[in-house]
């Protein structure tokens, strides 16, 4: 007969431990919450209470209704008060022998069918359990943080975890209105797996001064939909906690580099500064535990947010350049969306393609993007016209003479655009600023082609780029600081996001985004798991808006397998190898929804 949980004990009342018991209480369970002091059981009354007062002011839970969840909670120091529960989840910090210690003594605590699961993101459930008499009654519930938001757990099953003890497990997530995965024991199980290495990627990024925390952030929630940055999702999560996760993954997952812990986490840790918990992290907190940032030395002051730090560029500091008439050279998807932003925007364009009829076809094309909107009741018809009416339409360069900005989004060929640099550096007047969209050519040689590469940057667009809200500014060694600060001012006046960024394969977003689709591909194929239970893994664990593999169909896999060749190459960095499942599926033509299979058939949907 199944196990009827009607007490539970939760051990350890930190960032996860609060969030669990409120999860249980919520949903009718009685919970013996415990901690190892008076000050801690403390902290952690407090931060369940913060976190159900919040939900109240929210309109979320009834004040009624709060008050019967915290009579549910009965707060202890000590294990013994677990000796009557049905089910102990353990989640203190993220040591073996720390957590092994209070399995052992649990073991002889509580009742003997009595279930003992851990929350560890990354150390092994098998080593844990063997602690205890009863290693078959030990199992994994991973939750996710802020366990009471996200949706999904992680159910992990040793080689020896009894079947019925699954079951039971799973059948009561399902109570908690959870949605789990079963998986086995290995490191970082299938979220942390995939997530941890993009995050250490990303605090490498901020310790080598790539990006600025702002920037850093800001790229992976507008360019890929992502619900937080990853620097702030690193003071979410803990910096001490994630030290331990990335360490453990280390040891465990092969010693994979890219999980070798960046040493300034290491020194954060040291120095205190584990994130919202202690009120200081990435970001500076209005006080320990709160989720609100406020201003510290590192917060761009507005007026020089626009500028770029210079620091890449000869440094000093200078203001952006007036701009109010932009060249946009190429015909295809990404000049076709630039022209219409810039129209829509009110600046005068000139478009130069490689003839009458390209620049036919761009006019159409621009029309009926602009006509959608004013279907959509987001733009009236006279501003469509005045902005259609705001492009002029070329097929020679010469018409750039008086343009204050060049933005070039022809094909992707270092030599086709090295061309084209140099011509601009003979047609245009002084000062200009020279864009170049590319999305994986060096700048520097694109900017070197020129007499000028100082007054030269990248402008890397989102496709669709009337809808999507980011830039990345690409500094080169040689672009000036006025030259970024016009960029950025340019991007501030479409509306859209400029961040500030290297000459680097991949930029921000893409040096981030596709590794962490090369690991799934990898996870896929080591049959871990499903792409299924991947795709859930991603968006109810961390809340992406599409897991890995809806996503890559989206992208094309020949895309993102190019991309990862790219990263592969230049950074020499063994983990970015691309995935052979990748390389076998492009090369099968299954390259996701333009060729009506990828991961999935979309023949049949
Ligand atoms: N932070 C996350 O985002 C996250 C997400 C999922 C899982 N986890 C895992 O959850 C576990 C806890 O992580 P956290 O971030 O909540 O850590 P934390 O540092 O915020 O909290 C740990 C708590 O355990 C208490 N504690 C320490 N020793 C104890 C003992 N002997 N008895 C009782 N309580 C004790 C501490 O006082 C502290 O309150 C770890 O295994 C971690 O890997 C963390």
């Amino acid at each position: 007969m199944a196990r009827d949980f009607t007490s539970v004990g939760v051990v350890g009342l930190g960032t996860m431990g609060a969030g669990i018991v409120e999860v249980f209480a919520r949903n009718g369970v009685d919970v013996v919450a415990v901690e190892v002091s008076e000050d801690a059981l403390d902290r952690g009354r407090a931060i369940l209470t913060g976190s159900t007062d919040r939900a109240v002011a929210k309109g979320k839970l009834a004040e009624a209704d709060r008050d019967a969840l915290l009579s549910r909670v009965r707060f202890a120091v000590g294990l013994d008060a677990l000796h009557a529960v049905d089910l102990v989840i353990e989640a203190v910090p993220e040591h073996l022998d720390l957590k092994q210690r209070i399995f052992t003594e649990l073991d002889r605590i509580c009742k003997p069918e009595a279930i003992l699961a851990t929350n560890t993101s990354s150390l092994s459930v098998t080593e844990i359990s063997v602690a205890t008499s009863r290693p078959n009654q030990v199992i994994g519930i991973h939750f996710f943080n802020p366990a009471p938001v996200m949706k999904l757990v992680e159910v992990v099953r040793t080689v020896v975890t009894s079947a019925d003890v699954v079951a039971d497990v799973e059948g009561l997530c399902k109570r908690l209105g959870k949605v789990d995965v079963t998986i086995s024991d290995r490191a970082g199980f299938i979220a942390n797996a995939l997530l941890f290495g993009y995050l250490n990627h990303a605090v490498g990024m901020f310790e080598s001064h790539y990006a600025t925390r702002e920037d850093i952030d800001a790229a992976m929630k507008l360019g890929c939909g992502l619900p937080m940055g990853p620097l702030a999702l690193m003071d979410l999560i803990g910096v001490d906690t994630a030290y331990e996760i990335l360490d453990t993954m280390y040891r465990r997952g092969g010693r994979d580099r890219r999980h070798a812990p960046v040493p300034l986490i290491k020194q954060m840790v040291t120095a205190g500064l584990l994130g919202r918990k202690s009120g200081r992290g990435f970001y500076t907190y209005e006080r320990p535990g709160s989720p609100v940032v406020v201003p510290d030395e590192q917060t761009p002051v507005p007026a020089d947010a626009a500028l770029g730090d210079g620091t890449r560029a000869g440094g000093g500091s200078a203001g952006p350049a007036a701009v109010t008439k932009i060249g946009i050279v190429g015909s295809g998807t990404m000049a076709t969306g630039i022209i219409e932003v810039f129209a829509k925007a009110g600046y005068e364009v000139v478009s130069v393609t490689r003839g009458a009829e390209k620049s036919a076809k761009v006019f159409e094309a621009v029309k009926t993007s602009l006509n959608k909107g004013v279907v959509r009741g987001k733009l009236s018809e006279a501003d469509r016209d005045a902005a259609l009416g705001r492009i002029n339409w070329s097929a020679t360069l010469e018409h750039l003479a008086d343009v204050d900005l060049v933005v070039e989004a022809v094909v992707e060929e270092l030599s086709v655009k090295k061309a084209l640099f140099a011509s601009l550096d003979e047609i245009c007047k002084p000062g200009v600023v020279l864009a170049t969209t590319t999305s994986s050519l060096p700048v520097i040689d694109v900017a070197m082609a020129t007499q000028r590469p100082a007054d030269v940057v990248g402008l890397h667009f989102f496709n669709p780029a009337p809808l999507m809200p980011l830039v990345e500014v690409v500094e080169t060694i040689r672009t000036s600081a006025e030259t970024t600060a016009t960029a950025r001012a340019v991007c501030a006046a479409l509306g859209k996001t400029g961040v500030v960024c290297g000459d680097r394969s991949g930029f921000i977003v893409n040096a981030l985004l596709f590794p962490y689709l090369n690991d799934a591909v990898k996870m896929l194929e080591a049959s871990y798991s499903t792409a299924d239970d991947i795709d859930h893994a991603m968006k109810l664990g961390c809340g992406y808006p599409m897991g890995p593999f809806e996503l890559l169909d989206v992208v094309g896999l020949d895309v993102a397998l190019a991309i990862q060749r790219e990263l592969y190459l230049e950074l020499r960095e063994p983990g970015f190898a691309p995935a052979p499942l990748l390389e076998h599926l492009v090369t099968a033509g299954y390259l996701g929804r333009k060729s009506g299979r990828g991961f999935r058939d979309h023949t049949r949907r």
